[in-house]
């Protein structure tokens, strides 16, 4: 028999299991009661603490045979179809959309199409989105506009781990719920009973050092438990459990950390897999990498670090020994990729290619150019008045940069590294730009450096810009797109509020990555867009709850190896 891991084996079925949320079951309940159902929802709150759970039982209280009701079908074993098919996620009105994998404006439009029609077999149709506030803005445009004139018969619920980032102009719609942390209290009940009936034996001590790592999450606290399960089998001691949930070793870290400041991709695979097989989460251990690179950075920054660390005086010494490899702004660098990284991680449908993939890639990070040298490379351009490119991707461009003559193989036959290369609009002369368009970029550099160091830091790393118009777009280098994926859209806006200073008008940027195969540029996503279009990948994604992690260009017949992108990108 397969083994049904305890997070949906113990999902609750009814209201009246959902741990720790009483006061948003509570009011849900009556709210069904009084027939006051609000058209939108939007539940926030932490992971693993019962928005989906929530969501899918009120789902069922609407449509259940016997409901309306704040109680649909309270016996498990004897459900009507609609309860039963809701519970197992399979029920054709209640929709779950990941907002994570549904940035594309095309999934908004179909989402618009769905709720058109009135539900198939159910009273409501239910149009869960989780993760709401990864939308695109225009996605959320498209929400707001069906919220405005909410079609009848559909309940929308939104979910979100990270609250402040759904426009107020969809939190204004909805009625709001805050999911709260759960108890380490309620986390070791359940966890109590959940052991009980599974026939496991552990200690009261070994519950509280679950619930402990959890850290609110009820969900954690589950996977946890599978984990001890499968480490110890139905015995679960105390030291077993020191062992999954023990901080991951610092010399474990510390292997990581080598691997990838050594610039030694090759042993990332079987520390992986290390880890792996003594029975960790990855998550976990992502998060251990990024607060091992934080204290590496901060051994690095700050005169008494043991200060802020908590660490033995051996331990503080091998953190030094190994800053000591790295920059303190590389070492930034490598902080911001993690923790950029990590939302990708969970939603990572193969989480262990996904961290081993991420973590080649950050082995070659260092050979992009250092920033010092870009800011010599920036200051140089300010000599020069027109736009051109920052050189090409390759290392350290010096003074002259002509294309071609660097270690990277020259983009395929066209112009020299002119206007033009870089011109996503054929049509589009570039004008004779007025300053200088790299001028501009190095002064919203600047801008930004003052309290937005990182960003700036991470901005520098820029291969061209174009500024046209009302526009101003930033290439990176090919193969770089990372760097496009780390922007965050509170970053673009700053971005464009030093840009419309800089250039005393309004102005719009964007990011994009250079294109290897054709010397043009690619936007971010380009290749994504159209893949998702692809109906054999539709099939795949509807078919497997498959997830597009990227996406690269078909190579030409005439062009060698595919250049990968690596599965890490996640489309933003
Ligand atoms: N409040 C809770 N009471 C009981 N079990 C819970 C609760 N919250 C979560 N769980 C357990 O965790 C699993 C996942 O919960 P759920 O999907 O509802 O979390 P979520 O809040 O939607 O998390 P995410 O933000 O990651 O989507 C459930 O199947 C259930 O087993
Ligand atoms: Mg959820
Ligand atoms: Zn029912």
């Amino acid at each position: 028999m397969s083994y049904e891991i305890f997070a949906r084996k113990y999902r609750p079925w009814k209201f009246e299991e959902v741990v720790g949320q009483l006061s948003v079951v509570r009011t849900i309940q009556n709210a069904i009661a009084s027939n006051r159902i609000a058209q939108a929802y939007l539940f926030s709150g932490v992971r693993g603490t019962g928005k989906t759970t929530v969501a899918r039982i009120l789902a069922k209280a609407l449509n259940c045979a016997n409901g309306p009701t704040p109680h649909p079908c309270p016996d498990k074993d004897h459900p009507c179809q609609f309860c039963k098919s809701i519970h197992e996620g399979s029920a054709i009105d209640v929709l779950e959309i990941d907002g994570a994998s549904n940035r594309l404006v095309d999934d908004i439009d179909a989402l618009r199409e769905m709720v058109k029609y009135k539900p198939a077999y159910t009273r409501t149709k239910v149009l869960i989105i989780d993760e709401v506030h990864m939308l695109s803005p225009h996605a959320f445009n498209a929400l707001l506009k069906t919220l405005e004139e909410p079609p009848p018969n559909t309940v929308f619920i939104f979910a979100t781990t990270e609250f402040n980032k759904v426009p107020a102009t969809i939190v204004s719609r909805c009625q709001h719920f805050e999911f709260r942390k759960i108890s380490h209290k309620d986390i070791i009940n359940h966890l109590m009973e959940i052991t009980k009936k599974e026939g496991i034996t552990i200690t009261p001590a070994g519950l509280a050092l679950i619930a402990e790592a959890a850290d609110g999450s009820m969900r954690d606290a589950q996977s946890l438990l599978d984990q001890a399960v499968a480490f110890s089998g139905e015995n679960i001691g105390d030291e077993d459990l020191k062992t999954i949930l023990g901080t991951v070793g610092q010399d474990v870290l510390t292997r990581f950390s080598s691997a990838v400041l050594d610039e030694k991709p090759g042993e990332v695979f079987a520390l992986v897999e290390s880890v792996v097989a003594a029975g960790y989460d990855l998550r976990f251990v992502f998060g251990k990498l990024i607060e091992h690179f934080r204290a590496l950075l901060l051994v690095r920054s700050v005169e008494r670090p043991e200060d802020l660390l908590a660490v033995s005086s051996e331990g503080l010494e091998a953190l030094r020994a190994e800053a000591a490899k790295a920059s303190p702004e590389d070492l930034l660098r490598y902080l911001l990729a993690l923790q950029q990284a990590e939302p990708g991680l969970k939603y990572s449908v193969l989480p262990r290619i996904y961290l081993e993939a991420f973590l080649v890639k950050l082995c070659h990070f260092r050979k992009i150019v250092p920033l010092r040298e870009l800011i010599k490379d920036v200051e140089s351009l300010k000599e020069t008045p027109q736009r051109a490119s920052a050189g090409p991707s390759g290392p350290a461009p010096k003074a002259t940069p002509p294309a071609g003559s660097a270690s990277r193989p020259a983009p395929a036959p066209g112009p020299q590294s002119g206007p033009q290369a870089l011109s996503s609009k054929p049509a589009a002369p570039p004008k004779p730009p007025t300053p200088g368009s790299k001028d501009v970029f190095a002064r919203v550099l600047e801008k930004l450096a003052v309290d937005r160091a990182p960003l700036a830091a991470l901005l520098g790393q820029y291969s061209s810009v174009m500024v046209r118009d009302n526009e101003l777009e930033v290439f990176f280098g090919s193969g770089r797109g990372f760097f496009v994926t780390s922007v965050q859209e509170k970053d673009v806006r700053a971005v464009e509020r030093a840009a419309s200073e800089v250039l005393g008008r309004e102005t719009k940027v964007r990011f994009a990555e250079e294109n290897a195969s054709d010397g043009g540029p690619i936007r971010p996503g380009r290749e994504l867009e159209s893949a998702m279009k692809d109906p054999a990948v539709q099939f795949f994604m509807n078919t497997f709850k498959a997830q597009v992690l990227s996406a690269d260009p078909v190579p030409t017949s005439r062009e060698a190896a595919p250049k990968g992108r690596g599965p890490t990108e996640k489309d933003k």
